[in-house]
């Protein structure tokens, strides 16, 4: 039997605000933070989740919080990423135990985990992450809220390191049954920065790809100041992240209800056009033979922009029919979703297979 008859494989997006994980029937998401524990402040949490009181302990004895934990309760809070790029590889590392940690069911497992970060990280970096997740890790993690601890012994035997939005055009090829690489285009539309990743021949060109800032805290920025102005209160953009996600087009504040349905279509029409006007000079320079089928909508952003950006994405004329135009079921995480059908191809190569 071969050494390696056992590998599980997981799938990782590593974004700026928040790191999504998939892992066969297992999907996580938590906020793209580690932190200083900071044990005096635990307080009497209801949640008594794996996900939310994540602590992971290195082998030097430091300690950190990771995701939910760390934003709530971390007074040093450290960002993986950060303006399109993954901040430090070491960073990461820990994040990418640490769920590790979560997925591991035995204590000895192999595992192919390919993870995506931010477009505008180098390449260096990107090496960097890949080469220190391959290997032999022990991990210990354990839940602050509960104290309970588990020690999971993993064996990474290959860690592939790619941009982001390459998952979801993974993803999206897989299941449309496409047996070749199709030069695509996909636009991450996520909380901080929106990522646009050119495909050509199979490969990631580099100079037709880009990340900007503009994105959904764009419009929750822009929309916190029309209401701080308006109504004489402070709003914290972070407090419309809700409103934006339950697709409402009022809000309440201090008993008197607003109507923002006319400022949401106007952000949401400049936000669709900085990212049009972007593509276009992305585009610009791309080969003259490279014929564009594809243009995957993904990341979270695509809920509320998406109708915009297909307006604009027509109008424009960068696509001929709206066939062109895909959106997958789950645009949250078909990023994570894609690295996992990486790592089982890399999985299934090593295995010997095809
Ligand atoms: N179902 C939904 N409806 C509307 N908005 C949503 C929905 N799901 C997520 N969002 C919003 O979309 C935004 C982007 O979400 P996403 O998870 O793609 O961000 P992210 O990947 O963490 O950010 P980044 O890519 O900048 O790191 C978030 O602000 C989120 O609140
Ligand atoms: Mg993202």
């Amino acid at each position: 039997m071969s050494p390696f008859a056992k590998i599980r494989t997981v799938g990782i997006d590593l974004g700026t605000s928040s790191i999504k994980i998939s892992a066969g029937p297992r999907k996580l998401k938590f906020p793209s933070i580690i932190g200083e524990p900071n044990p005096g402040f635990r307080g009497i949490t209801m949640d008594k989740s794996w996900e939310n009181n994540l602590v992971i302990e290195l082998e030097n004895g430091e300690e950190y919080y990771v995701g939910e934990l760390a934003r709530l309760q971390s007074l040093v809070k450290i960002p993986l990423a950060r303006e399109g790029r993954m901040k430090s590889a070491k960073d990461a590392l820990i994040a990418v135990k640490a769920a590790l940690g979560l997925i591991a069911e035995r204590p000895e497992e192999v595992f192919v985990i390919a993870t995506g970060v931010p477009v505008a990280t180098g390449q260096a970096e990107m090496e960097t992450l890949s080469r220190s997740i391959v290997g032999t890790h022990e991990i210990r993690i354990k839940n602050d809220a509960t104290g309970d601890k588990k020690i999971a012994k993993v064996k990474i035997v290959a860690a592939p390191v790619m941009p982001e939005p390459y998952g979801s055009w993974y993803y999206v090829l897989k299941k449309k049954g496409e047996k070749t690489a199709i030069d695509s285009v996909i636009i991450d539309i996520g909380y901080g920065s929106t990522d646009i990743l050119t495909i050509y021949n199979g490969t990631i060109l580099r100079t037709a790809s880009g990340s900007i800032v503009e994105a959904i805290d764009t419009i929750v920025t822009k929309l916190a100041q029309y209401l701080n102005e308006k109504t004489g209160r402070m709003i914290k953009p972070e407090m419309l992240i809700s409103t934006i996600e339950k697709g409402l087009m009022a809000v309440n504040i201090g008993g008197t209800t607003y109507d923002i349905s006319p400022q949401i279509n106007a952000l949401s029409e400049y936000v669709a056009r900085v990212i049009a006007d972007e593509l276009a000079r992305l585009l610009d320079t791309l080969p003259p033979d490279a014929l564009i089928k594809y243009f995957i909508l993904v990341g979270g952003g695509v809920y509320l922009l998406g109708p915009k950006l297909k307006e604009a994405l027509l109008a424009r004329g960068f696509v001929k029919s709206p066939e062109q135009i895909i959106i997958p079921d789950d645009p949250v995480m078909s990023n994570a979703m894609g690295f996992e059908l990486v790592a089982q191809y890399y999985s299934q190569r090593l295995l010997g297979g095809k």
